[in-house]
């Protein structure tokens, strides 16, 4: 038996128990207590599979069974006492256990390592975040395929360096949206299916003499397969690094979106109303309605980022197999996740909300010359101009009507035809901001045909 104040689980080579210090540097229960489930579905998965091989009995297999359960209902009731000198989730686990069972406890880490038991840990909890975001993402697409049908034919500006461009449907920038993220849910997806094999069984590093059946626990742990290399199975991080970058990736479009919404939402757009249900008020200036949660979103990419390179710092030098470096992926992967999810979901409610002001959007898309392109185009197309000059002429017309403090289809014909003699009547029919968007049809174009088309294609697609 080990020295009474050395540790419990692997004390027997030492005389004395760690410095506080060492202790507090060594212990990640304060964190992982989060893999509970995780480790107790893991270590049911693999007692069952020691008892079909005959690697242990089946009645301390039957002992362990009912032991975890019972170790699980008081973690999730609340009244499991976490110990730090038993470092992690894994040992307090098994520590617990053998309070309850007694000697079998002991044969449950038969051909099995805390490293493969870690590994399938986390990956466990990771799939269940990629499921959770493939959920949240999947609600926020049909939020914003929502917007986008009652808005396809609402005309608003569309911008580039934030300047006036050309005018856009209201339902085309949603479906930019729609784009993006289910580019995003496509990632979920990816990761998914090429995170899901199980390290299990890979033990310390090296595999196990005992007569292990590796596809029995990857099956019943939901996994396609069992990872097919021992040091990889317990060194590999690289699915946490996918999840982060993924979710670097998704929390920057929700961080463009954020931006807009934030844009829009003040006094001299007014282009969409916020829903009290997702807006704050000002301690001091009563009239204030802030867009609090359009921000906080719009910050998430920092941590989620910052845990994307704070984990890839720490496995970028490791050797093989497992360090005690990669304790620290946790905290990242959990701490981006928990903000992953709830900044999806906060986007979600105020996409739902959220109410489009189509006046201001109609007045804003015929402000700033809009629909100057559509002029250079008629030049081209009715008298045969060359694209250049015809942007040349567009500019003289632009800076009369900025002479003249109008816009385009205010100018009147004589006005421009003394920028270029040949312009007819018929210019005109080119200048609205309705006929300028409905004869963009090209594909993916901003024509509300086209934005329709778009709609009814990733409704048929995503099932929703
Ligand atoms: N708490 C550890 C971690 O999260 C578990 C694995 C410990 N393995 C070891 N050989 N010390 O990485």
């Amino acid at each position: 038996m080990s020295n009474k104040s050395s540790n419990q689980m692997w004390g027997g080579r030492f005389a004395a128990g760690p410095d506080a210090i060492m202790e507090a540097i060594n212990a990640s229960i304060g964190f992982d207590q989060r893999l509970a489930a995780q480790d107790i579905a893991g270590s049911q998965a693999h007692a069952a599979m020691l008892a079909a091989q005959d690697i242990i009995s089946d009645s301390d297999a039957d002992a362990i069974r009912k032991g975890l359960f019972t170790v699980l209902s008081e973690i999730q009731g609340g009244e499991f006492q976490f110990s730090t000198a038993l470092e992690d989730i894994h040992m307090n686990v098994e520590a617990r256990l053998k309070e309850i069972i007694g000697e079998p406890a002991g044969r449950l880490h038969t051909a099995r390592s805390r490293n493969d038991q870690v590994a399938t840990d986390v990956r466990l909890w990771v799939r269940d975040q990629l499921d959770a975001a493939d959920q949240a993402l999947t609600s926020l697409i049909s939020g914003l395929l929502t917007q986008a049908e009652a808005g396809a034919g609402w005309v608003m500006p569309g911008f580039t360096h934030l300047q006036t461009a050309q005018p856009v449907t209201w339902g085309h920038h949603m479906m930019a949206y729609v784009e993006m993220f289910s580019r995003d849910l496509g990632r979920v997806r990816d990761a998914r299916a090429r995170m899901n094999e199980c390290p299990l069984g890979a033990a310390a590093l090296a595999g196990t003499s005992f007569p292990i059946d590796r596809d029995y626990t990857a099956q019943a742990l939901g996994f396609d397969r069992p990872m097919a290399n021992s040091l990889d199975a317990v060194s590999d991080r690289d699915f946490a690094l996918e999840f982060l970058s993924l979710a670097s990736i998704c929390a920057m479009h929700l961080s463009r979106f954020a931006e807009e919404l934030v844009i829009w939402s003040s006094a001299q757009f007014r282009f969409v109303s916020l829903s009290d249900r997702f807006s704050t008020g000002s301690s001091i200036m009563p009239q204030k309605k802030n867009p609090d949660a359009a921000e906080l979103i719009r910050a998430k990419v920092g941590r989620i980022f910052g845990a994307h390179v704070a984990l890839m710092m720490v496995m970028k030098g490791l050797p093989l197999a497992y360090s005690k470096d990669m304790q620290e992926d946790k905290e990242q992967v959990f701490d981006a996740a928990d903000h992953l999810i709830l900044a999806l979901a906060a986007m979600d409610g105020m996409v739902r909300d959220m109410q489009a002001n189509q006046e201001a959007l109609a007045a804003a898309a015929g402000s700033g010359f809009s629909t100057a392109t559509d002029l250079a185009d008629w030049l081209v197309r009715t008298l045969n101009m060359p694209f250049r000059d015809a942007h040349h002429v567009t500019g003289a017309l632009v800076a009369l009507a900025e002479k003249r403090s109008c816009d385009l289809p205010e100018l009147s014909l004589a006005d421009m035809q003394s920028v270029h003699s040949a312009i007819t009547e018929d210019v005109f029919s080119v200048l609205g901001v309705e006929n300028s968007v409905a004869s963009r049809v090209s594909f993916g174009g901003t024509a509300p045909e086209q934005v329709r088309a778009q709609i009814a294609n990733w409704k048929g697609r995503l099932a929703i």
